[in-house]
Order: structure tokens, then sequence, then C-alpha cells
């Protein structure tokens, strides 16, 4: 190959490493916001039921709609007092995602947005209904360090 076509190709493929690493980095500051960062209150009470799902997972307007309708919850009730809902909301929208210009997503569900149906193309409709697995929803199922807020591929473990 002349030289300067070499020159280029080395470029064209640095390009696409960097971009790569680039979009991974994004994705591990996400999840390290989410790691022990996490307000004490939020885990306390949005913890129960399913994992704290991290902050930065989600738009602005889209925690601020799940703290306004916490009764009506996915079907089920959620309920906190107002000091609660202002203070975990407060600290939702400050760690909220500015991607998608911080709008909301389709049932304000994080397994709606449009990076969770990228990142998750390749898991096939019927792995999502298996009884061990039940929900998108249910993190945990596959990433088992999920409640340390840690999605990274090499702790992905899909159960049959
Ligand atoms: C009483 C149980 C309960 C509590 C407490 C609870 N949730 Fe949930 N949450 C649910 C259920 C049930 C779902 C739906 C799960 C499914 O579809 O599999 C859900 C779903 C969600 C989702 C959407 C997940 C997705 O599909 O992307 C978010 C975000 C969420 N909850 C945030 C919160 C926040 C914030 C709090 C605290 C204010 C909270 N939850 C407290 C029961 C609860
Ligand atoms: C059915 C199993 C399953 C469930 C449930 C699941 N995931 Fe995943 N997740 C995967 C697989 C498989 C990948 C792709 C791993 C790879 O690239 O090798 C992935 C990738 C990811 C990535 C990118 C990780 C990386 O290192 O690039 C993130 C972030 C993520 N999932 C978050 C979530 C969140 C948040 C939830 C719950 C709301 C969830 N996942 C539910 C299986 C699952």
């Amino acid at each position: 190959m002349p030289l300067h076509l070499v020159a280029r190709a080395t470029k064209v493929c640095l390009l696409i490493a960097l971009t790569a690493s680039a979009s991974r980095l994004a994705l591990a500051e996400s999840n390290k916001t989410s790691a022990s960062n996490l307000m004490p209150l939020y885990v306390k009470e949005c913890a129960a039921c399913h994992i704290a799902y991290p902050p930065g997972m989600l738009p602005a307007a889209s925690w601020q709609r799940i703290m306004r309708n916490l009764s009506q919850h996915f079907g089920a009730d959620a309920s906190l007092d107002a000091e609660s809902v202002k203070q975990i909301s407060n600290w939702l929208t400050n760690h909220s995602t500015t991607e998608s210009g911080g709008q909301a997503v389709p049932e304000d569900r994080i397994t709606r947005s449009t990076w969770f149906r990228r990142e998750h193309a390749e898991v096939p409709s019927s792995v999502w209904k298996r009884a061990t697995i039940k929900s998108p929803s249910n993190c945990a199922a596959c990433h088992t360090r999920a409640d340390q807020g840690n999605f990274d591929e090499h702790f992905v473990r899909i159960p049959q």
C-alpha cells in the first residue's frame, strides 16, 4: 500500500477506536454516578421492590413525572411523604441524563430508552419472558452486580 494510504487507514482505525471508547466511557461514567454515590434516602425508599435504578439512566422530565405519580407507580403504590418526594425528586433531577435533551422517554421507563434498546438488541425477545427474568426492568436477573450500580458487560450472566 502506498504510504499515504497506510497513514489514512491508520487514521480511520484510530478514529473508530476513539469513538467506541468514548461511548464506553460515557456509559462507564453514568454507571459510576450510580454506584456508591447514591443518596441514602433514595436507596431507602426506592430500592425495596427493585434495584435503585441509576439516576443517570433517565432524563429529568421522566424522573419528575415518576415522582409526581407514586400512588400509581407501574401498578404499585409507592407513595411517600411530601418532604421525601421533594428531596428525592431534586436529587434525581440533578443526576439525570441530558441525552435526548432531557425529554421524557416512553412510559418513563429506562427499558424503553433508545440506548437501552441499542445495548440489548442482541437479547432475543423470548429471553426477556423467561421465568427467571420476568421483565427487562429486572436488571439484576442478568447484571450480577446491578445492586452495586455496575452494568459492565463482564458481569452479565443470562439465566436459563
Ligand atoms: C412498592 C414497590 C415499589 C416501590 C417502593 C418503588 N417501585 Fe419503582 N417499580 C415498581 C414496579 C412493580 C415497577 C414495574 C416493574 C416491571 O415492569 O417489571 C417499577 C418500575 C420502576 C421504574 C421503571 C423501570 C423500567 O422498566 O425501566 C422506575 C424508573 C422506578 N420504578 C423508579 C422508582 C422510584 C424513583 C422509586 C422511589 C420513589 C420507586 N421506583 C419505588 C415498584 C416499586
Ligand atoms: C435478559 C438479561 C438482561 C436484563 C434483564 C438486562 N440486561 Fe443489560 N445487558 C444484557 C446483555 C446481554 C448486554 C450486552 C452485554 C455485552 O455487550 O456483551 C447488556 C448490556 C447493558 C449495558 C451496557 C454495558 C456495557 O458494558 O456496555 C447497560 C448499561 C445495561 N445493560 C443496563 C441494564 C439495565 C439498567 C437493566 C434493567 C433496567 C438491564 N440492563 C437489564 C442483558 C440484560
